[in-house]
């Protein structure tokens, strides 16, 4: 079985050691943390060491393949471990057991597909983007670089969403659409239109209108 170190000991990390385990899908090497003092134990796993030491323990055979365990919060360290180790060291990816995959979809390196995720067909899914529970990537969709999709997210056929991309639980998005890069969409939001501006995008959010 491959082994296999997160990039990160945060909540997303310790959660993912646990599902490549359940899953039988990888042994855990370890964790690679700068803030944590090497051998430490993370929920019972090693600190290996900072991200100055990733390509020497992946030579000396401490692991084999690297998951960059970093959330929506940080995108650009996402990006920047992801160009300082793409095409140096192998990047996992963590698939689902519950998860979907049409054959005619592509997959990237690094990614993750989480419980209940569709991926329709001839969809696109480019290195480093992370769809999480009961998310929908339909037909024709092409997700860009870094991209996160929360739980439950439904986008119609042929949309394309660009790189670093935040999609929000619940988000709905129409036929067709395109949204560009550095886009923020806030949960529950619907998406009719081409977004071509970065920044952050609400729908109406709920309010009172009766009291019973
Ligand atoms: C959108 C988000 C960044 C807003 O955070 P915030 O800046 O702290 O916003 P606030 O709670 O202070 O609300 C600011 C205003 O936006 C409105 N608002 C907040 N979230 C909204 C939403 N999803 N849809 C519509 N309006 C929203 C609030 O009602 C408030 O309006 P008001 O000024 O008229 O009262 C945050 O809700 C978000 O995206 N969180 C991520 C949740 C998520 O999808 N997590 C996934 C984990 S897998």
């Amino acid at each position: 079985m491959r082994r296999i170190a997160f990039l990160g000991s945060g909540d997303l990390a310790v959660d993912l050691c646990e599902r490549v385990r359940l899953w039988n899908q990888y042994e855990v090497a370890g964790l690679i943390d700068g803030s944590i003092e090497k051998g430490t134990l993370v929920n019972g796993i090693s600190v290996l060491g900072n991200d100055d030491d990733v390509i020497s323990l992946y030579n000396e055979g401490a692991f084999d393949c690297i998951y960059i365990a970093i959330g929506y919060l940080n995108f650009q360290v996402r990006e920047k471990l992801y160009n300082r180790f793409k095409g140096v060291v192998p990047l996992a990816n963590i698939i689902s057991p519950t998860s979907y995959v049409h054959p005619t979809a592509r997959l990237g390196e690094g990614i993750q597909l989480s419980d209940g995720v569709y991926i329709a067909q001839h969809a696109v899914i480019e290195d480093n983007v992370l769809i999480t529970l009961q998310s929908v990537v339909n037909h024709g969709n092409h997700i860009k670089k870094h991209t996160f999709f929360s739980t439950g997210v439904i986008p119609a056929g042929n949309v394309t969403i660009g790189e670093r991309c935040f999609v929000g639980v619940g988000v709905v998005i129409s036929d067709g659409v395109t949204v560009c890069d550095d886009v923020w969409l806030s949960p529950g939001a619907i998406v009719v239109a081409d977004i071509n501006k970065p920044g952050q995008y609400m729908s109406a959010a709920s309010r009172l209108v009766n009291v019973k």
